[in-house]
């Protein structure tokens, strides 16, 4: 009860949760709008149209996406649907995008790239995270006070503080979470201890583990406000960077005693990444962190985490809750619209 209480605490200085969800669901539902209107879809829309209509006109191929979008614009009333055709609700002519004030400038590009990209995604060409998707971008997006606070928030839900051992930061992007993790055990005094915590960060994107490799003593003492001869004197318990995937993670059958992922999950094979996720931990082990749930990821948010391939979206809660009690789990919560989470392996 307390630790739920201490996450909804770090969440709720995000200010209004749900005023920010609508802001970013408008920003993103715009930009959707202004591609697909280039593309034509709403002047070929004045007249009803079926679903085969649409993908024999536009040439595209993947009905599934296809679908996901033309409802998410039937719940806004932006399309009518009826008698199984899509028709336009009015004239669309440009529509406003008011940038969400917290959206650094990497997140704003990231995202208008992301919406040039949904016609070929419609056509079955995909974004990868290593391709189309600026790494640097990433790097100054993932410095949003949104993250650190989820983060601040899955530590509050449990025990992890209290731990020690092996611990993993799996789709750690630029680092700059892992440097902050490193810090909190810094200044539990670990690494001082005779059981120290081992920190190791897996990244997918080579280029973003490169950034985390190369930044860690420059963001741990920046984050620390000490000078980075103190974090540089520790180097034998700085994280081991590695390159690799969560759906199939570079490391032997419960190596760790945690293991952390935070908004990662909905960019993978979700159900294989949460069963390697939990192979690799230690029985008793602590498996944490946060995921944007289904309904928390909002329609069109997911629709542009699906832009990326091999993604899966929004995960129901009882899914995954399933997942990691087929994979050995004997208890699991979650707690707060941050989707904080906490996972013990039996
Ligand atoms: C929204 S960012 C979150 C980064 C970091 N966890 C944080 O909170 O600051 C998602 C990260 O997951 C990584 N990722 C996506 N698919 C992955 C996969 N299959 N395996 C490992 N990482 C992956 C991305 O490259 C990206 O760095």
């Amino acid at each position: 009860m307390l630790s739920t209480i201490g996450a909804w605490r770090e969440i709720l200085g995000l200010v209004s949760v749900r005023d920010r969800a609508k802001e970013i669901r408008e920003y993103y539902k715009a930009l959707s709008i202004n591609a697909l209107r280039k593309e034509g879809w709403f002047d070929f829309m004045r007249t009803p149209q079926t679903v085969q209509d649409i993908v024999d006109h536009f040439g595209y191929v993947d009905y599934g996406f296809l679908i996901k979008y033309l409802e998410a614009y039937v719940q806004d009333e932006i399309l009518f649907r009826e008698n199984g055709t899509y028709r336009v609700n009015g004239l669309i002519g440009d529509y406003p995008v008011k940038v969400p004030a917290f959206f650094g400038t990497g997140i704003v590009q990231i995202t208008a790239d992301a919406a040039d990209a949904i016609p070929n995604r419609l056509r079955g060409t995909y974004t990868t995270f290593s391709d189309e998707m600026n790494t640097f971008n990433w790097d100054d997006s993932l410095q949003l006070k949104m993250y650190d606070k989820i983060r601040r928030a899955a530590f509050r839900y449990t025990d992890a503080l209290k731990r020690s051992g092996n611990f993993i930061d799996v789709g750690c992007g630029s680092g700059i979470g892992t440097a902050a993790i490193w810090g909190y055990y810094y200044k539990k005094g670990t690494f001082d201890s005779d059981k120290p915590v081992k920190i190791y960060g897996l990244e997918f994107d080579p280029n973003l583990k490169q950034i985390a490799e190369e930044e860690f003593a420059i963001s741990a003492s920046r984050l620390l406000g000490v000078e980075c001869s103190v974090v540089d004197a520790l180097e034998e318990h700085h994280p081991v960077f590695v390159q690799g995937n969560a759906e199939d993670l570079p490391f032997e059958d419960e190596f760790f005693d945690m293991v952390y992922t935070s908004q990662v999950i909905h960019w993978c094979d979700a159900e294989k990444a949460t069963k390697d996720l939990m192979r690799v931990l230690k029985p008793d082990g602590l498996f944490f962190g946060t995921e944007a749930f289904s309904p928390m990821l909002d329609s069109f948010v997911e629709l542009y985490v699906l832009l990326n391939e091999g993604a899966y979206g929004a995960i129901k809660k009882e899914d995954f809750f399933r997942w990691v009690k087929e994979a050995g789990a004997i208890s699991a919560s979650s707690a707060t619209p941050a989707g904080v989470f906490r996972v013990i392996k039996s």
